[in-house]
């Protein structure tokens, strides 16, 4: 009755495949798909690989390359949605899973706990799990901060991991999304973030499930790493500025368990060599673009061009800063894509040095405190 999908691109064949054989283990599933970015190394593997695992199952899989459907860079957005397409149009299985293909961590409970919040009726199910309290910085920053700016009467800026790439979709909720123009244009990493909004706006119930050991991956270097991921999240977002939520959908969240010391311990990002970008490499165009900034901010900034500074980029900072990147941020200038990196990277620095350093405990709640206290400014409290 379920499919299930990774997307992939240049990841581990090993693990790949690993997660595959777990897949059609589970009495629940008919049929898997691997959707690769392009022919890669490991795409050729997962080829070579496919003939003996449908043997050894007696279940079909199927490797394909990503079809062109969006119109922004191709990326995620379009793997995913060749997947939707697949899903609906060439099989009639009642769910589809998506999970990330480069999970370590992954088994036969990721898919069982989704299976039960949709047996328990749910029109989707997200998987969620602990993360490090400097890791997840776009989520926090930019897409929990964003959603409560702009949405804060819906769900949106209490849904866990917002960008999180494991969840179930029934097939009415699968029909809903790709059936929206906006969602197929949607080729990049803006992808997580359209079908977030679009299933909320839908009035899809919506079920999150915790998975106690979470998601084991590598770690990220110097915060560049995450450019071109903030830039497309932060783009998406603002293309939906204007639209409105009409109504409330279900939304349960399942009870967290405790951290593991590993997750409690991890550091996110490399600190140090992340300093240096908030000074490096400031043109003209970028600097006047301060202009429309709160002062603070822009005097903060300016002072970086010679020395590294973030103290200035406090929760109301960013709060400021964040209303006026969302009316005046052009995603097709590269100077605004600077600028949008150096201001979330002091706003990410601001965090780590006065919450993350004080312990897990009081970073992870002062998060969810930063969400709610946003939500009620955005509602004028
Ligand atoms: C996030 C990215 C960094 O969730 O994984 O913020």
């Amino acid at each position: 009755m379920s499919l299930v999908v990774f997307p992939f691109k240049n990841e581990d064949p090993e693990i790949l495949i690993r997660n595959v054989k777990i897949a059609l283990s589970h009495p629940r599933v008919e049929e898997v798909l691997c959707v690769g970015a392009s022919e890669d190394r490991c795409f050729v593997a997962l080829a070579k690989a496919r003939p003996t695992l449908e043997k050894e199952h007696g279940k079909p899989v199927k490797v394909m390359v990503q079809e062109r459907i969006g119109v922004l860079r191709p990326g995620k957005g379009d793997g995913m949605n060749t997947a939707l397409q697949y899903f609906l149009q060439e099989t009639n299985h009642r769910r589809l899973h998506f999970y990330d293909a480069d999970i370590v961590s992954f088994s036969q409970e990721w898919i069982s706990k989704a299976e039960e919040g949709a047996d328990q009726g749910f029109d989707v199910v997200r998987h969620y799990f602990p993360r490090a309290s400097t890791d997840a910085m776009i989520t926090w920053f930019i897409t929990r901060t964003g959603f409560a700016l702009l949405w804060p009467k819906s769900a949106l800026p209490w849904i866990e991991q917002p960008l999180g790439g494991e969840l179930l979709l029934t097939r009415p909720a699968a029909k809903g999304l790709l059936e929206e123009e906006r969602v197929r244009r949607q080729s990049d990493w803006g992808i997580d973030t359209l079908y977030t909004f679009t299933m909320v706006k839908h009035g899809c119930s919506l079920y999150e499930t915790y998975i106690g050991v979470g998601k084991l991956h590598k770690l990220y270097g110097a915060l560049t790493d995450l450019k071109t991921m903030l830039i497309e999240c932060f783009a998406a977002i603002q293309s939906l500025r204007r639209e409105e939520i009409p109504q409330l959908g279900t939304h349960r969240v399942e009870y967290p368990g405790p951290v593991s010391q590993q997750v409690r311990e991890k550091v996110g990002y490399d600190v140090e060599g992340s300093l240096p970008l908030l000074t490096e490499g400031w043109s003209q165009e970028e600097e006047s673009l301060l202009a429309v900034l709160p002062k603070k901010v822009r005097t903060g900034m300016q002072a970086c061009r010679s020395f590294p500074k973030f103290g200035f980029m406090d929760e109301e900072a960013w709060y400021a800063t964040y209303a006026a990147l969302l009316e005046h941020f052009e995603p097709s200038s590269p100077h605004w894509h600077d600028l949008l990196f150096r201001l979330w990277l002091a706003r990410t620095l601001n965090y780590t040095v006065n919450h993350a350093l004080r312990g897990y405990d009081h970073a992870l709640h002062y998060l969810h405190q930063m969400v709610g206290r946003y939500v009620n400014r955005a509602l004028g409290r």
